[in-house]
């Protein structure tokens, strides 16, 4: 199932493998004449019957085949490489269109840590099943016919016993396909979770540093090694087993060929050539067998990675919109809308109206479900009750690179990309001038900074660690602004960073409410920054309870202006004590 459902979506290599056991074949051939002529050669000479031009002929066949054999193998290796090359290229492929059709709602359905190990590990082990185990496979029952063919027209006898001694290693294959199973089942397990405990460990390892932890984690490490080293040894004996049993097989089979031969020659069914070209002939029987029973293990942990791949490109889709949002005002509307990531309600029948150029804010402890709500309005996530209404058309029908460019999410963990600052603002908007460029992170206060460090020419590192996590943000704002989109949702956008940066980040904000008439969803816990927006909702256990003005919330005496003056006393506190 899985085999057939692969070579479909690979059905471009199916060519390179075919090539593959062609090229392997006409190796076997060329190998054959060789034989064929060191065996006439040996008789001829032994009968004393050889003359100079015969002897003439026969090196120069076999010189010949040798070289015909050398380009074989050689082009055997470039059909490998290429199948290898392209299995890797198209699964790669496959699965980045996959992730593309999924949308911006993908992490809703993979994680991270999953689609790492597709993408890299994964898609290795199939590349070694495409590139060396199928050919193999075919060639390993192609070669023994073969054999067996160009044999039989000299003793039908030998040819039989050694083709019938053959089938003895893929039976063992199998029985040890059996017992594998469980103990490989095993084996995965026991790996990833490992790989897991492993990673998180590592980020961990300041925090568990901090609180000496590190000792215990490094235990439990320790033990969980120790159980996947048993493991690994159980895989590895098993393996090691089934090599012996295989040679085991090989040796005996090419010696009952041999003994075979030898009881037909001395019975005068046979002549001297032909006995040493069956000597000579008998192991190639085994060979490739053999080899085949070596690849399988490969061959195996390929069959588990395209399992998991096929898992993934064949999840259902959903489907993108057809509408193209045009000219009509941007107002979003969100109309009794509950949600649940798993079976508890998140959102409980949400309603929000926000009109064009408005400047309204979510407010509410952690984990009342405002990213919730921002993520709904931006598609990230999918499956609400209710509708929402973005320029009046159902979010559900439009068009995602439509909606892309009506809105940007900015967040606290926003992605800059290793590469120059140019690379990462360009994203915001490809077409920009170095000058705007330079605007832009003017606007944010950053250019200064970065001026005497390259300016744009300045390379991030990994995740941006080379700037402050307030140079970071304000980084990130400005790439936000090229894109000069209609609609902006900042989610904690001035989440853990300096006093500084926050407060050039929300006077940007401000500015692109008042000046530029953007449509601002601002959502923060700092209720400082919200004062000025058009309205503000307050969320508490996915509803909203409150909502209206600043000052209108806090002439209400409720939960906003309860929250709002203990956060004021403890600033104040702050302040009084520097
Ligand atoms: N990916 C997720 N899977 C399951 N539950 C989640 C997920 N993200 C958030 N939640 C839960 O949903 C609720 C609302 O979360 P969120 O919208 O992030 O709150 P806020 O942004 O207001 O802090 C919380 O109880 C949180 O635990
Ligand atoms: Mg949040």
């Amino acid at each position: 199932m899985t085999k057939l459902r692969l070579l479909r979506m690979l059905k471009g290599d199916v060519k390179y493998v075919l090539q593959e056991v062609i090229w392997q074949l006409l190796g076997l051939f060329a190998q054959i004449i060789i034989i064929g002529c060191v065996a006439r050669v040996i008789s001829e000479t032994y009968f004393n019957r050889l003359d100079t031009k015969q002897l003439i002929i026969y090196v120069a066949v076999a010189l010949f085949s040798v070289l015909a054999k050398n380009v074989f193998d050689r082009l055997y290796m470039d059909a490998a490489f290429a199948a290898s090359n392209d299995v890797k290229r198209v699964l790669r492929n496959n699965i980045y269109n996959k992730l593309l059709r999924l949308g911006v709602c993908y992490k809703q359905i993979v994680s991270s840590a999953q689609l790492t190990q597709m993408m890299g590990e994964g898609v290795e082990q199939l590349e070694i099943y495409f590139g060396k185990y199928i050919s193999q496979f075919v060639y390993a029952f192609c070669a023994p016919l073969t054999l067996f063919l160009v044999l039989q027209q000299y003793n039908l006898k030998v040819a039989v016993v050694l083709v019938a001694s053959v089938p003895l290693i893929p039976i063992v294959i199998v029985i040890v396909m059996k017992i594998a199973r469980k103990v490989l089942d095993k084996y995965f397990q026991v790996y990833y979770e490992l790989a897991d405990t492993f990673l998180e460990k590592l980020h961990g390892m300041t925090t568990l540093k901090i609180y000496g932890a590190d000792e215990d984690a490094a235990e439990e490490m320790a033990e969980e090694s120790e159980h996947f080293r048993k493991v690994t040894m159980k895989v590895l004996s098993l393996q090691l087993n089934s090599t012996i049993v295989m040679d085991l097989i090989t040796y005996v089979g090419t010696a009952l060929g041999i003994a075979v031969t030898l009881n037909e020659f001395l019975n005068n069914n046979m002549s001297l050539d032909q006995a040493i070209m069956f000597l000579l002939l008998a192991i190639e029987f085994f060979r490739p067998m053999r080899q085949l029973g070596s690849y399988y293990h490969m061959g195996m942990n390929g069959i588990k990675s395209g399992d998991m791949i096929l898992e993934f490109t064949n999840l259902s889709e959903p489907q993108d919109g057809k509408i193209i949002l045009r000219e009509e005002p941007n107002n979003i509307t969100i109309e009794d809308v509950s949600f649940a990531y798993e079976d508890e309600a998140v959102l409980k029948n949400i309603s929000i109206n926000i009109n064009e150029g408005q400047f309204i804010s979510l407010v509410g402890l952690s984990g009342a479900g405002k990213s919730t709500i921002a993520k709904l309005i931006c598609r990230r996530l999918r499956g609400y009750k209710g509708t929402i209404r973005v320029k009046g058309k159902n979010l559900k029908y439009i068009k995602e690179e439509s909606l892309m460019s009506l809105m940007t999410y900015v967040s606290n963990n926003s992605y800059v990309f290793p590469g120059t600052i140019r690379e990462n603002m360009l994203l915001g908007n490809e077409k920009a001038s170095d000058k705007k460029l330079i605007g832009a992170l003017k606007l944010m206060n950053l250019y200064d900074e970065l001026e005497d460090r390259g300016g744009l020419d300045f390379e991030l590192v990994e995740g941006g660690t080379n700037l402050s996590g307030g140079q970071r943000q304000r980084l990130v704002l400005a790439r936000a602004l090229l894109k000069n989109s209609p609609v902006y949702i900042f989610d904690e956008a001035t989440n853990n960073i300096d006093m500084e940066s926050e407060e050039i980040i929300m006077k940007v904000i401000r500015k692109l409410a008042k000046d530029m008439g953007k449509t601002i969803i601002l959502i923060t816990h700092r209720l400082a920054n919200v004062r000025t927006s058009n309205e503000i909702f307050m969320l508490q256990e996915g509803q909203i309870i409150e909502h209206g003005s600043h000052k209108a919330l806090l002439a209400m005496g409720g939960e906003y202006a309860k929250l709002y003056k203990a956060q004021r006393e403890l600033e104040n506190y702050g302040k009084g004590e520097a």
